[in-house]
């Protein structure tokens, strides 16, 4: 399973690629919002520290604004990936942009029946939110095992990449469940290392090396 991570940061990006579990980057309106600097700049930055997909997201809300946005964006870099919202006409954005050999990843998707629509007109992400749905009473995770159920039924390509991830074990379960992506905030990232056992373990390793060398002595 790939690991994207859900941010504009351009500095978390980089501290997290170096170690090399880093496929891809998600970024959205509200995530750009807390960065400073030039929009393409920043995006043109990140893809060049990932050299893997990297969702830009298109801030028109009509058919023909975010025609025009989707393909501005992807002149940025090879790597962009264009992200439309679900709605009627980002669908159809969806549909046309894919047509010309863009990458779409369709966003805000909180149901089977929408990743079943991002699927028909070629979209080559879908993001389904589960931490959104968890907050509001509705097993995030059963929806991923829905879509990837339904993706096994048909010669889709569209990737199922989760998002809105809150914790590992959305991740473990996403694995579990066969799904292609998790998008993750670096938070998320930090605790996938963490295990109480491995810090003790460690620590009681290092001390029993030192006692013996002291003996050695
Ligand atoms: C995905 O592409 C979105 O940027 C993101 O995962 C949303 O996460 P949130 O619900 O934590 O804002």
């Amino acid at each position: 399973m790939k690991l994207f991570l859900d941010t504009g940061n351009v500095k978390e990006i980089e501290q997290l690629a170096a170690i090399g579990i880093i496929d891809g980057v998600t970024t959205n309106p509200s995530l750009m919002a807390k960065e400073t600097g030039d929009y393409r700049k920043t995006m043109k930055e990140i893809c060049r520290i990932v050299q893997g997909p990297v969702s830009a997201e298109v801030i028109a809300t009509e058919f023909e604004g975010m025609i025009r946005e989707g393909r501005d964006l992807a002149t940025i870099d090879e790597h962009i990936v264009v992200k439309v919202p679900f709605t009627r006409d980002g669908v159809r954005a969806c549909k046309t942009l894919s047509g010309e050999g863009l990458k779409v990843n369709v966003t805000l998707v909180f149901s089977a029946a929408q990743a079943l629509l991002a699927a028909k007109v070629g979209a080559t992400f879908v993001s389904p939110f589960v931490g959104r749905l968890d907050d509001v009473g509705q097993d995030g995770m059963q929806l991923i095992q829905e879509i990837v159920e339904i993706y096994r039924n048909y010669p889709f390509h569209t990737e199922v990449l989760v998002a809105s991830t809150r914790h590992p074990i959305h991740i473990v379960q996403a694995a579990k469940m066969g799904a292609d992506i998790c998008t993750c905030p670096a938070k998320v990232i930090d605790q996938l290392f963490k295990h109480p056992l491995t810090d003790i373990g460690l620590t009681n390793f290092l001390k029993d090396h030192e006692k013996a060398q002291a003996a050695r002595v």
